[in-house]
């Protein structure tokens, strides 16, 4: 009967997923994915930068390409290893540039520790600039000196640019003396007395067929420039400050620098938030940037989603764009019609949205559900066209063109690089809901069925939980070690991606619900989830297992002190001792507004939601990963709990990778291996329930 009933049962099989075989894990993390897509201004050309993995390398290839949006032409313009910094058309379109040195291997492409390491980790090699011209193929590369740069833009025509670079030392002598004095004593938060940057000009001069090249520096300023863009109608340039670690938002803000008095520094905004991705609006006077707000004055602790802000440069007067939206703004691209595009996401989705002036409301522009990335819009008025990334559960990501964006609907792949995960045996997704009801919230998340199991009962369940905590699981398909959803259902698992409070897409009062019960909120949010699945008889209530990473890592560390329901546990780069993480991580400010305060002004808010302090009622076997240069979540916190989990007798193991940040950006292997063996941990503790201690 038994046998039987199987052989019925993979036939169901075979015949419900017809010819597509399984999808492996050496498959799912040898897809490729995009850096970045920019289209040109006459909607021509397409830049594309992807990475790749080099198993050979244990590095990741970063290959820039030239397609021609026809599809008539695809030319692969430069690779490099572990180096990217985004390329950007000249005003005309005949030019591009890109950075980087295609004989130096840099070591980390962590945005972060770009800032940190850049200038005082000098490469003691000589850095370049290239630019390309797609009229004539002509290639130029520019020595701009042996600082990275930090932020490149092009001035108003296509023979000169600015960029941004951290000043070294001035004069060798001080160096010396210093030295002389110090020895290899590092004075923590000292400046040394030329710290900053220097933006410079590039001036490129041609005559009789001969190229000429000159610097002139225009001005040092006492921060990291992070975004430069140059306004030709106001003769100014805009920048953004970034400091090297967030510990004051009034570190991070825009300044104007006017070109005919390079002595002044004007300071355009003054808030707490974080601005990112400047962009020229059509009519060239106003600067658009992306905020990240964080409020921390006043008692009113609190975070709103990610935001679009533009500024006046005649005048100075800032306004929001997106208003009365209840998402986050992912990513926007101005219109030459006027207006811009906006990337908004809401719930699970990200859609292009079409705002045409500051004072309307941003329409949705019809086209599919799923995720919209990196949008590009040509910039000459005569044309409409843009290029974006999409993806979906079903639809791994690529590049697509639309010569009008009415036609975003019947949008064409220009890109085919990962079509082989599209013929594999995919997992079907489909939205769940559920209620917490300790406050009748509703909660919703991402229910992954392994292949051929969709509306299956009874199935053995894993949480995957994102990070963030502003951050959201999304309709979407990226094969890496952080959304391994889809591979982790292809073994069998049924997979839940909750969206907990502290989520974007779903309003900024689900955001700040968090603010003061930063675990105890989202944790039970998914207590809740689970609980959910076991009553409608979807999971299995004896093959119940969790994980996740950075702040999903966090919410696991938490939820094995809360429960013993869990069998198996896998809990990355994720914080578990609240002082010692904001004493060591590079955005204290960040947990300040978790914590709503310091240790000191609110002790009881620690104490409330600690883990270390509830660590002896863990009993989950635990697999621990982390980078070792981790910043933003520091190595010692896994440390911390792998020594924990080890005296209180839980199986628990910590895998540690060498040279990497938080994002484990640098080897590919790195991040396979964790999925390798993280599956593992789950098959391995899966199957033996536990002991229950208490009933
Ligand atoms: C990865 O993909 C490349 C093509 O992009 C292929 O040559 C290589 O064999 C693949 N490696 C694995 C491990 O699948
Ligand atoms: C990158 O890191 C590896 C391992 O630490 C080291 O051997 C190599 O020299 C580094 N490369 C560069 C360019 O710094
Ligand atoms: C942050 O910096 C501003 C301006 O430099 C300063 O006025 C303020 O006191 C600083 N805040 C904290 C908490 O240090
Ligand atoms: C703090 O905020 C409240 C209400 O938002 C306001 O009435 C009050 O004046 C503020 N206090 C300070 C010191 O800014």
């Amino acid at each position: 009967m038994r046998v039987y009933l199987f052989v019925i049962f993979t036939l169901q099989c075979y015949t419900s997923i017809g010819a597509h075989s399984k999808l492996t894990i050496d498959e799912f993390f040898n897809a490729t994915s995009f850096q970045s897509v920019s289209l040109s201004p006459n909607g021509q050309h397409l830049l594309v930068y992807t990475r790749k993995p080099a198993w050979d390398l244990n590095s990741y290839d970063n290959s820039l390409w030239l397609y021609t949006t026809d599809g008539s032409k695809k030319e692969l313009i430069t690779t490099q290893y572990s180096v990217f910094m985004e390329p950007k058309w000249s005003p005309s379109g005949d030019w591009f540039f890109y950075y980087g040195n295609d004989k130096v291997t840099a070591n980390s492409t962590d945005d972060r520790e770009l800032y940190r390491h850049s200038g005082n980790k000098d490469s003691k090699s000589q850095q370049q600039i290239h630019v390309y011209s797609v009229t004539s193929d002509e290639l130029l590369s520019i020595d701009i000196g042996k600082a990275t740069p930090s932020a490149l833009t092009w001035s108003a025509t296509d023979s000169s640019l600015y960029f941004a670079a951290q000043s070294t030392e001035s004069t060798e002598d001080a160096d010396r003396l210093y030295e002389a004095e110090w020895k290899d004593v590092i004075e923590y938060r000292r400046r040394k007395p030329n710290y900053g940057s220097v933006i410079q000009r590039i001036d490129i001069k041609r005559k009789h067929g001969k190229v000429s090249v000159k610097l002139h520096s225009i001005k040092h300023v006492d921060f990291i420039v992070s975004d430069l863009l140059l306004i030709p109608s106001e003769h100014k340039i805009v920048c953004v400050s970034m400091p090297e670690m967030f510990e004051n938002l009034s570190d991070i803000d825009l300044y104007a620098i006017d070109l005919h008095d390079t002595s002044s520094l004007i300071r355009l905004t003054n808030n707490q938030a974080i601005e990112t991705n400047l962009q020229l609006s059509a009519d060239g006077k106003h600067v658009f940037f992306q905020v990240y707000p964080l409020k921390l004055e006043n008692e009113t602790f609190s975070s709103a989603q990610p935001q679009l802000y533009s500024i006046d440069l005649t005048n100075g007067h800032i306004a929001q764009w997106g208003k009365g939206f209840q998402g986050a703004v992912r990513d926007y691209s101005i219109r030459s019609e006027g207006g811009v595009f906006i990337l908004g996401q809401l719930g699970t989705n990200v859609h292009v949205y079409i705002q045409q002036s500051v004072s309307q409301y941003a329409c949705l522009a019809p086209g599919w559900h799923g995720s919209y990335r990196s949008i590009s819009s040509s910039k000459l008025e005569q044309y409409s066209s843009a290029a974006f990334l999409y993806s979906s559960f079903d639809r791994p990501e690529e590049v697509y063109f639309t010569k009008h964006i009415d036609g975003l609907p019947w949008a064409k792949p220009v890109t085919h690089e990962n079509q082989l995960l599209a013929t594999r045996s995919l997992p079907r997704a489909k939205l769940y809901r559920w209620i917490n009801h300790e406050d009748n919230r509703m909660i919703e998340g991402i229910l992954h069925y392994p292949p051929g199991k969709l509306g299956h009962k009874n199935l053995p369940l894993f949480v995957l939980i994102h990070g963030g905590p502003s951050e959201a699981s999304m309709n979407m398909l990226h094969a890496d070690y952080y959304t391994w959803a889809p591979l982790a259902a292809t073994e069998g698992w049924l997979v839940l991606e909750p969206n907990y409070r502290g989520s974007t897409g779903y309003g900024d009062q689900f955001l700040n619900e968090i603010s003061g019960q930063l675990l105890s909120r989202p944790g039970r949010d998914i207590l809740a989830g689970v609980d959910s699945l076991i009553s409608d008889g979807i999971a299995d209530p004896t093959r119940l297992n969790i994980g996740g990473y950075s702040f999903g890592g966090f919410l696991t560390n938490w939820l094995i002190t809360q429960t013993t329901r869990f069998n198996a546990a896998l809990s990355g780069a994720g914080p578990v001792e609240h002082i010692s993480m904001w004493g060591t991580t590079d955005f204290p400010v960040y947990v300040n507004t978790l914590f709503r305060g310091f240790p000191w002004e609110v002790p009881e808010i620690y104490e409330k939601e600690s883990i270390m302090s509830k660590l002896n009622a863990a009993k989950t076997p635990t697999l621990i990963s982390t980078g070792t240069n981790d910043i933003r979540v520091p190595a010692d916190q896994s440390y911390i709990l792998e020594r924990s989990l080890t005296y209180l007798g839980v199986p628990v193991k910590l895998l540690l990778f060498p040279d990497e940040g938080h994002t484990l950006s640098n080897n590919p292997w790195h991040g396979k291996i964790k999925a390798r063996e993280e599956l593992k941990w789950l098959a391995k503790y899966d199957h033996v329930p536990q002991a229950k201690v208490e009933t």
